[in-house]
């Protein structure tokens, strides 16, 4: 079972409903419960947090909280909040809530490639991260904003990739996506916009990139590929092409480091035809093998 909460009342989307404050937030919250979107074992926002966020008297909250308990619905402990009682079952209506397979357990290590050690993820240090960003945030953070992403999220990131990565940019020239992915979307939607109409790609690269490329119109010619990274020197490889994918720091999904002759010649094309380097420095900062390799970028911002 999962150890999910909601810190805030807003995250519950309660509409207390009916006669009478405290009944019909008690009857919300059982609807909450029986609909499944409150799962056991989700701790609840403090009574003062919820009373706050639905404008009503902290007694309200505390009172259908300690009926709720009574009932059954919720437990109340010492120390660890009000919780949706571990035995409630939510009434599961559509399929595709329904739970799924049981996670194959057992095996002792799963080499399944592309995929980090989630156990791993630094849950401690990013709640507090989060909650000292947010804490200090301006109230005009929570607005629309500067569709380039936050300044002082763009400084900080054009500190650290000059700093891990080597890499030259302004943060006014930064813009924020949400994942590579989305990036390539918006520089293929451009590239084509200004007339250009091939985007090489390295052999056996990322077919969901290629096809994010052909999805804006672009032919995506495959560059040559050996055990130096792709073979950017050659002079038919670049030939008409107005923009070039890859993957420097560990060419997807060989690994290999793009060897410094080629990154050489991948410059010298892009400074004599005016061509893009489309850099996708995945995990840059990762390797096993040796220290990371400093991005393309670096030798020509
Ligand atoms: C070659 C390559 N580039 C980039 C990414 C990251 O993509 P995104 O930021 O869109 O999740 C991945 C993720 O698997 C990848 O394999």
């Amino acid at each position: 079972m999962t150890d999910s909460w909601a810190t805030f009342g807003a995250d519950l989307h309660l509409e207390p409903v009916g006669q009478g404050l405290r009944s019909g937030l008690m009857e919300a919250l059982r609807e909450a419960v029986r609909s499944g979107r409150l799962t056991p074992g989700t701790r609840l926002p403090s009574s003062r947090v919820l009373a706050a966020d639905l404008g009503v008297a902290r007694n309200t909250v505390a009172d259908a909280y300690a009926e709720l308990v009574a009932e059954g619905w919720l437990t109340a402990r010492q120390g660890s909040g009000t919780r949706v009682a571990r035995r409630s079952a939510p009434r599961r209506t559509d399929p595709a809530a329904a739970p799924s397979r049981p996670v194959r357990t057992g095996a002792g290590y799963n080499l399944k490639p592309g995929s980090p050690d989630l156990s791993a993820f630094p849950r401690t240090a990013w709640l507090k991260a989060a909650r000292k960003a947010l804490t200090a945030a301006p109230d005009e953070a929570f607005g629309y904003g500067d569709p380039h992403g936050r300044v002082e999220l763009r400084t900080v990131l054009a500190e650290y990739l000059a700093r891990a990565r080597g890499v030259y940019a302004d943060p006014e020239r930064i813009v924020i996506c949400s994942g590579f992915a989305h990036g390539l979307t918006l520089l293929g939607r451009v590239l084509r916009r200004r007339g250009v109409r091939d985007v090489a790609v390295e052999s056996y690269g990322l077919d969901v990139h290629r096809d994010l490329l052909t999805d804006a119109g672009l032919r995506t010619p495959c560059l040559p590929l050996d055990e130096r990274g792709s073979r950017t020197g050659e002079p038919a490889a670049l030939r008409g092409a107005g923009a070039v994918l890859l993957t420097p720091a560990h060419q997807f999904p060989t690994g290999v480091p793009l060897h410094p002759d080629r990154r050489a010649a991948a410059v010298d094309w892009a400074r004599s035809t005016g061509g893009l380097i489309l850099e996708d420095d995945y995990d840059g900062e990762f390797r096993y093998d040796r220290q990371p390799v400093g991005a393309l970028q670096g030798l020509d911002p």
